[in-house]
């Protein structure tokens, strides 16, 4: 799937980014993609005057590799758009994100960004959010444990098994016996569902309500377009 992350990571930013804009990096191995072409554009001429702000430390380190200039949301508090993958795509482009552990500073930028591309390959595709991907809540470490029993405890989530994150933040499936820490000092526990979520806008606003919840990977009414990939190289469009 390499070759379609790719395509899809280089056709948003061919599609999407243009001189003077200010443009959200997202995070993850299909994101990658997009930050290299960005990167690469600056260099030949082609782009000139962006400004990017990074959604993780990961992407923050790439693009200053690359040397892509950078601010932050203090300075720059609306960008023209953000190009980022998901972990699951349901047909009304509602996204589960987090996979990567950068979920807070992904929503941060592209809740404020005028449109927000989706890059994903055709794996990520899924009927209904929950069975395809676990649904990722970022949480205060201050007793994460009763949180985390909290957060399961809601109707809304019923039937789910939550695992805590642990290792690598930037992997969700627990690798260590540590919990994993987000870029922002937090925790990450992963929601598992064996059937689709049966209302997940119900289920983001009960979670989101949770005192010691940070935020979570439910990404509903944000995507503008979700460009998809196939393992042929081929890419659709669709939003
Ligand atoms: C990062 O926290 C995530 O939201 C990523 O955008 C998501 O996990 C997709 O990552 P990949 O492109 O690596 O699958």
């Amino acid at each position: 799937m390499e070759e379609a992350k790719k395509a899809a990571g280089y056709k948003a930013v061919d599609d999407h980014v243009r001189s003077g804009m200010v443009v959200g990096l997202g995070t993850g191995s299909t994101a990658y993609y997009a930050v290299e072409r960005v990167g690469q554009k600056l260099k030949s001429g082609e782009l000139k005057d962006l400004v990017c702000i990074p959604t993780s430390e990961k992407t923050k380190k790439q693009a200053l590799d690359l040397g892509i200039p950078l601010c932050t949301l203090n300075e720059k508090s609306k960008l023209d758009v953000a190009i980022d993958g998901a972990d699951a795509v349901d047909p009304k482009l509602c996204l589960i994100k987090g996979g990567g552990g950068a979920l807070l500073r992904e929503k941060m930028v592209e809740v404020v960004s005028d449109k927000f591309v989706v890059i994903v390959d055709s794996s990520k595709l899924c009927k209904g959010l929950g069975p395809s991907f676990p649904l990722p809540v970022e949480i205060t470490p201050f007793c994460h444990l009763h949180t985390m029993n909290v957060v399961a405890s809601l109707a809304e989530v019923e039937g789910c098994k939550p695992v805590l994150r642990t290792g690598d933040c930037s992997n969700n499936k627990p690798d260590g016996e540590e919990p994993a820490v987000t870029d922002n000092g937090n925790y990450i526990v992963d929601l598992h569902f064996s059937k689709e979520i049966a209302d997940a806008t119900k289920a983001a606003q009960a979670i989101k309500k949770i005192v010691g919840v940070v935020d979570h990977g439910i990404f509903e009414g944000m995507a503008y377009q979700c460009i998809v990939a196939f393992p042929d190289g081929s890419c659709r469009v669709a939003g």
